[in-house]
């Protein structure tokens, strides 16, 4: 049977820098309070999802070597798409030429490891090469003057180009998971702004980080302390933390660029992953843990040996 590794990554970013300072200058906050609750320093905004997701997924086809007419199928994570229609994968698809298919998944936050694993299905009934991206412009739909939302949310893509390849591949095992009576608790109207009950988010934010994780591991035959680098998503550093000392994974094999990028939605797994692989924190046979979490409630668990 077919199975699918990642051969090339990439991530987009705005330009535009904006830190705790540049937002304590205009609302009732400081430095102090978000990087003590948050972890986040901060941040970039800017550009629209497909132009992110554009970057993002060229720079993964150029580390493979690959273009985009090497590409059966692309699948577009957001909740910030361009439009209501199209999908914001058919302009990704027109401007990095991709030969084949192309669609949007929306998942909230859990939405790349949504699509990882349904890309990873994909390769399994056929497709060649499938093109994953996570791309966000959460900054479009903040209230700009509403403290509690505009110090969390950055923009940002990341990318990952998945190959077939015979015998199992990476993907040792998935857990992915929705409980909509919980959809109150994050949401955003057409036309609206972005409302979230943080307090509450954080609750079920961190049993549903531990429950699919172990589940997943569970699936794959290992247990937390098989973990060689845990990727999660990255929406506030206490979760993160609470999440990893409740699996006991160490600190320092936990990912956090959350300081640098702010919560990114469904980029932010990609966009750690991306930091992660550049810096050598992941070789081949890595066992890479990959966890989300977000609006729906979703949640997405993904378990990896790196390099098949
Ligand atoms: N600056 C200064 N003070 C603030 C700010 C701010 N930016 N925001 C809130 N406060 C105040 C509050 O008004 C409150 O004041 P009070 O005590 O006088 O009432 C105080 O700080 C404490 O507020 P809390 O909401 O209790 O702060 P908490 O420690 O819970 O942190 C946070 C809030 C950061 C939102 C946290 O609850 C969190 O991260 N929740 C999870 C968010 C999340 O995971 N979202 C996931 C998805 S997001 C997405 O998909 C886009």
């Amino acid at each position: 049977m077919a199975g699918a590794v990642v051969t090339g990554w990439g991530i987009g970013l705005p330009d535009k820098i904006v830190t705790n300072q540049d937002l304590s200058a205009r609302l009732d906050t400081s430095d102090e309070w978000i990087t003590d609750r948050t972890g986040i320093r901060e941040r970039r905004i800017g550009g629209t999802t497909s132009e992110l997701a554009v970057a993002a997924g060229a720079q993964a086809l150029a580390r493979a070597g690959r273009t985009g007419a090497d590409v059966d199928l692309l699948v577009l994570a957001t909740t910030t798409a361009d439009a209501l229609v199209p999908g914001t994968s058919a302009t990704v698809q027109e401007r990095l030429g991709v030969r084949g298919g192309a669609f949007d998944v929306n998942a909230a936050c859990s939405g790349f490891v949504y699509a990882l694993v349904v890309a990873h299905g994909l390769v399994t009934v056929g497709a060649e090469r499938v093109l994953v991206i996570g791309s966000e412009t959460l900054s479009q739909i903040t209230d700009w003057d509403d403290r509690s939302l505009a110090v969390l949310v950055g923009d940002g893509a990341g990318a990952v180009l998945l190959e077939a390849v015979d015998g199992p591949g990476q993907l040792l095992a998935w857990d992915l998971g929705a409980d909509g009576s919980l959809r109150h608790l994050l949401k955003c109207d057409h036309g609206g702004y972005l409302y979230m009950n943080g307090k509450e988010i954080f609750r079920h934010a961190v049993r549903v980080v531990v429950e699919s994780s172990l589940a997943a591991l569970g699936r794959a035959g290992l247990s937390p302390g098989d973990v060689d680098l845990f990727v999660p998503h990255q929406a506030n550093a206490r979760i993160i933390t609470a999440a990893a000392q409740r699996l006991g994974i160490p600190e320092d094999r936990c990912v956090v660029t959350i300081d640098r990028y702010g919560n990114t939605s469904s980029a932010s797994i990609p966009l750690a992953l991306a930091d992660a692989l550049e810096s050598g924190r992941i070789r081949p046979g890595s066992r890479v843990l990959l966890s989300g979490f977000g609006g729906g409630m979703t949640w997405a668990s993904a378990v990896l040996r790196w390099g098949g």
